[in-house]
């Protein structure tokens, strides 16, 4: 090879790499004026004319470039590119399959052809090439990131996490392998390690939303979406204060059991009393509940305990036994947030004698439900001229919603399912209520909801229609097997029990 050659081979690869791209089309020239038997004066010449976007030329010098060099997979591998990337993918499979043929060891090629094959939908195939190139060339980051793209859409998302850790680890630019496997290790509940690689990955890019999202996300995971409602609810909200207001003019030490936002320790604070202590068993909820305190101006009155009250220890976390105890433990079944228990510690471990429980006790309440949309939602009828009820074997033995969304009716007087004294403890129970339709009516099941008595003189219930929209609390539906046409007078028997945690209510 001459000097001359060598040298003007050199210049052009410098001006393409510089991005002059004139300068580089007048070095093309002569090389292939000049050395036209050379194959790579014809690549050079093909990629200026790639980069000037005269893609005919480009596939006609590098085919004369492969043409001069039959066994140097340089042409195949620009052959193959200029195809795949114009979308010309058997082409290109073609291409890059000559170039094997010439270089079989080649990485490059074996992770071009990968893709394009993975492209046409042959993922088996493009695994194949695929593993090759890894094989080939154990720090090609890219190929590993192509691997594990390959075997995720065969659904071997496990297998694919190899794939974008090694790429991810060899090159961590590379944020869409951390991406991927970051969310493979959710979805595998590995939650330290996803955290641990979201936050590499933001060491690196602060500003990778993507990233910023999973953190987010494993921020929020174990905080219900109930919590903001429930804050928004002011009935709920407005019963409690009241509670809390008449509790203050006696005073004492004061203990909030679960405190979420810290809303119920500052209304404590606001009625008066000077000595709150309040535990939150979620440390995320109990470092949000310190800056909403902190935002508020009361973190000197209020002190933030990071338990469960069963951990909680008087002469310890709080100096003594507490005159007045608050919880909004509840769940819309009462006892599913442990209510029972948490009691039965707080009343023995840590209230005073006498101390005011808010609220003092709950009940459930029940009535018959029947409404046209419930029913639609729920079972199946007759649909466009069928009958479709057979299917109502799989409709829902219970649902847990908010029944303002849905029209419907209260088709019997309320009853009262159980009822719960919180000073008192309560074992597990079971009983059998009778609930009389009071018109004729299409009945899908029975509305249960709560109620609290905050003091001797608020209630608060959620029965439907009394608190609008925004409230943490559903309202349970325990449906029949089907809509049943009732006559007014005609009775069903609930038979309700709990375990003192689950409520099972069962219509007959
Ligand atoms: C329904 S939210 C009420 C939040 C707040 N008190 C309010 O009324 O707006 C109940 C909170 O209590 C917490 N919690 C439930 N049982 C608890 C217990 N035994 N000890 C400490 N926290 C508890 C939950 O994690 C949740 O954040």
């Amino acid at each position: 090879m001459s000097q001359q050659f060598m040298s003007m081979l050199r210049k052009a690869q410098q001006e393409l790499a510089a991005e002059r791209i004139l300068e580089a089309a007048g070095t093309a020239r002569h090389l292939v004026e000049g050395f036209p038997a050379m194959a790579d004066s014809w690549i050079v010449a093909g990629l200026v004319a790639r980069r000037q976007g005269r893609d005919a030329d480009a596939e006609q010098a590098f085919r004369t470039a492969a043409n001069r060099a039959p066994k140097h997979p340089e042409p195949w591998r620009q052959l193959g590119i200029l195809y795949q990337v114009a979308g010309r993918l058997r082409e290109a499979e073609a291409a890059y399959a000559q170039g094997l043929r010439a270089a079989p060891q080649d990485a490059a090629l074996n992770n071009n052809l990968g893709t394009t094959l993975r492209a046409l939908g042959r993922s088996k195939d493009a695994e194949q090439a695929l593993r090759n190139a890894v094989r080939k060339r154990a720090d090609y980051a890219m190929a590993w990131q192509n691997l594990g793209n390959c075997l995720a859409e065969q659904g071997r998302h496990d297998d694919a996490m190899e794939g974008w850790e090694k790429a991810w680890t060899l090159d961590p630019s590379l944020a869409d392998s951390g991406l991927a496997l970051a969310r493979t290790l959710l979805n595998n509940r590995k939650f330290d390690k996803a955290e641990a690689v979201y936050r590499k990955i933001l060491a690196r890019d602060p500003d990778n939303a993507l990233a910023q999202r999973g953190l987010r996300w494993l921020r929020r995971r174990n905080v219900p979406v109930w919590h903001f409602p429930m804050m928004n609810d002011t009935p709920r909200n407005e019963a409690y204060r009241a509670a809390i207001r008449r509790a203050a003019q006696r005073g004492g030490r004061l203990l909030d059991i679960g405190t979420g936002s810290g809303l119920l320790s500052m209304m404590a604070a606001e009625a008066g009393f000077q000595e709150i202590h309040t535990c939150e068993m979620q440390p995320e909820v109990a470092e949000a509940a310190r800056a909403v305190i902190a935002a508020n101006g009361l973190s000197d009155r209020i002190n933030v305990i990071a338990k469960k009250s069963t951990d909680v220890k008087v002469g310890k976390d709080i100096p003594g036994p507490a005159d007045v105890l608050v919880t909004e433990t509840f769940d819309s079944a009462l006892l599913g947030e442990y209510i029972l228990p948490t009691m039965d510690h707080a009343r023995h471990a840590l209230l005073a004698p006498g101390a005011q429980v808010i609220p003092r006790g709950g009940s459930l309440k029940a009535a018959l439900i029947s409404g046209e949309v419930l029913r639609q939602q729920f079972y199946a009828g007759r649909s466009m001229g069928f009958d479709l009820s057979a299917f109502n074997q799989f409709s829902p033995l219970g649902v847990s919603l908010v029944l303002d969304c849905y029209p419907h009716e209260m088709v019997s007087a309320e009853q009262e399912v159980f009822r719960f004294d919180l000073m008192s403890p309560h074992p597990a129970e079971k009983r059998v209520i009778r609930l009389a339709a009071d018109r004729d009516a299409t009945v899908i099941g029975v509305a249960v909801w709560l109620s609290l008595d905050l003091d001797d003189e608020t209630t608060f219930e959620n029965k439907p229609g009394a608190t609008g929209l925004a409230s943490g609390w559903h309202h349970g539906v325990s449906f029949f097997l089907e809509p049943r046409e009732m006559k007014s007078g005609d009775t069903v028997e609930v038979i309700a029990s709990h375990d003192r945690v689950v409520v099972e209510i069962v219509v007959t």
